[in-house]
């Protein structure tokens, strides 16, 4: 069976790809090449047994000869930042689903199965328990509340001061408050309901934050990993952020590899949207802790008392739907830091760019300094 993986130049699309390949699929990738991922080109792990395309997904005549010959198709190609340039979101990441879908309606193509890429940002700031008012999906914190480093959600019900418990987020609810996040989770909605009236089977993806071997060192907004890392290999202390004790879950980008053709070769899945999460939650000082001790460093990160407006406080998610077809995640932080540490490592260019893209976040107003701050 021939596919299309649209971004399958970059990180998880690339993995995607050597899998399909290894399970026998003929693979055809769509890719603009963004410069600021790809700032030396065509990468080299994309081997010649790849039917390449340089294009845009957002350019309809792109997409459809691109789908010419094609019977499924992984949604990856996206724009993903901190900036306010909203309507990128929506051209790359909703705009060509909706394209994917007007296409195969208009060429009446067959198309097995489409799974895309969503992310766990269609959650904004998470799931938790209040104990007087119970199961709460709270907005963002203010900008006053982050100014003073109060750093936990209250319950947002009338009248009640309580700090809120973080729990699993599952599939139930959608609260996002970026463009990013909306753009995903009306990407999720025209693939499952149109698609479900086109007969066009598709599933999204809900990924926390992907990690390993191939995540772009230029992409530097997010990826708290090849931040620490290169200031790790450059004798530099990791900085964090808040106080340190948020919750994340990360996993391995080879787990989110076989999540996507798992998805893809399952129907049980169609129409319906699957988080794709880590093993467990883990906050960011025992995150760095095991990564220092992972690269060997004798460093201590600094918690000088930043904060990026517009983060979440606690976002762990469950994927035991996704358990439910089959998968699990096979690799745990450990193994994360040592496959993500030795590619480093084969990289010519390790420069640490951390003040370099602190700068542009503090020129943008993302960084932000709270009232107990250190400078560093
Ligand atoms: N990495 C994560 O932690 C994470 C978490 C949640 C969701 N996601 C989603 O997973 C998908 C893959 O992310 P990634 O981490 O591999 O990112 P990446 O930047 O490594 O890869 C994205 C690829 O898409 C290509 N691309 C960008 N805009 C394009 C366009 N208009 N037309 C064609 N190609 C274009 C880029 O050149 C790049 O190769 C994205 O949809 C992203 O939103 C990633």
């Amino acid at each position: 069976m021939k596919v299309l993986v649209t971004g399958g130049a970059g990180f998880i699309g690339s993995h995607t790809v050597d899998l399909l390949l290894e399970k026998g699929y003929h693979v055809k990738v769509l890719d603009m090449l963004q410069p600021r991922v790809h700032p030396f080109g065509k990468p080299k792990y994309m081997g010649p047994e790849v039917e390449f395309i340089q294009g845009d997904v957002a350019d309809k005549n792109v997409l459809s000869k691109a789908m010419e010959g094609v019977e499924g198709i992984f949604h990856l190609a996206a724009y993903q930042d901190y900036m306010t340039d909203f309507s990128n979101f929506i051209r790359t990441n909703t705009l060509s689903t909706a394209l994917f879908l007007e296409i195969i309606v208009e060429k009446k193509l067959n198309i097995k199965k489409i799974v895309l890429a969503s992310s766990q940002s269609v959650y904004g700031e998470g799931k938790y328990n209040c104990k007087d008012h119970g199961i709460q999906y709270p907005d963002s914190r203010s900008i006053m509340q982050l100014e003073n480093s109060d750093w936990e959600m209250y319950c947002p019900q009338s009248g009640c001061k309580k700090y809120l418990e973080p729990v699993l987020i599952d599939e139930a609810v959608t609260n996002p408050f970026t463009a990013y996040g909306i753009s995903k989770e009306a990407l999720e909605r025209l693939a499952a309901k149109l698609g479900k009236r086109y007969s066009i089977p598709t599933v999204s993806m809900r990924y926390s934050i992907v990690q390993g071997p191939r995540n772009s060192f230029f992409n530097a907004y997010s990826g708290v990993c090849r931040i620490f890392t290169l200031r790790l290999i450059n004798d530099k202390s990791p900085v964090i952020y808040e106080d340190g004790k948020q919750l994340r879950d990360y996993v391995h980008v080879y787990d989110v590899a076989s999540a996507n053709v798992l998805a893809f070769e399952k129907n049980e899945c169609d129409y319906s949207a699957l988080n794709v999460g880590g093993l467990k939650g883990t906050n960011l000082i025992d995150y760095t802790d095991t990564l220092i001790k992972v690269s060997g460093k004798n460093i201590k990160p600094m918690v000088p008392g930043y904060y990026r407006y517009g983060d979440t406080r606690h976002t762990v998610s469950s994927s035991e739907k996704l358990k439910k077809l089959g998968w699990k995640n096979k690799y745990n932080l450990e193994d994360i830091f040592k496959d993500y540490l030795k590619w480093v490592y084969e990289q010519p260019d390790i420069k640490d760019r951390y003040e370099e893209v602190e700068t542009i976040m503090k020129n943008q107003n993302i960084l932000r300094k709270s009232k107990s701050s250190l400078s560093i």
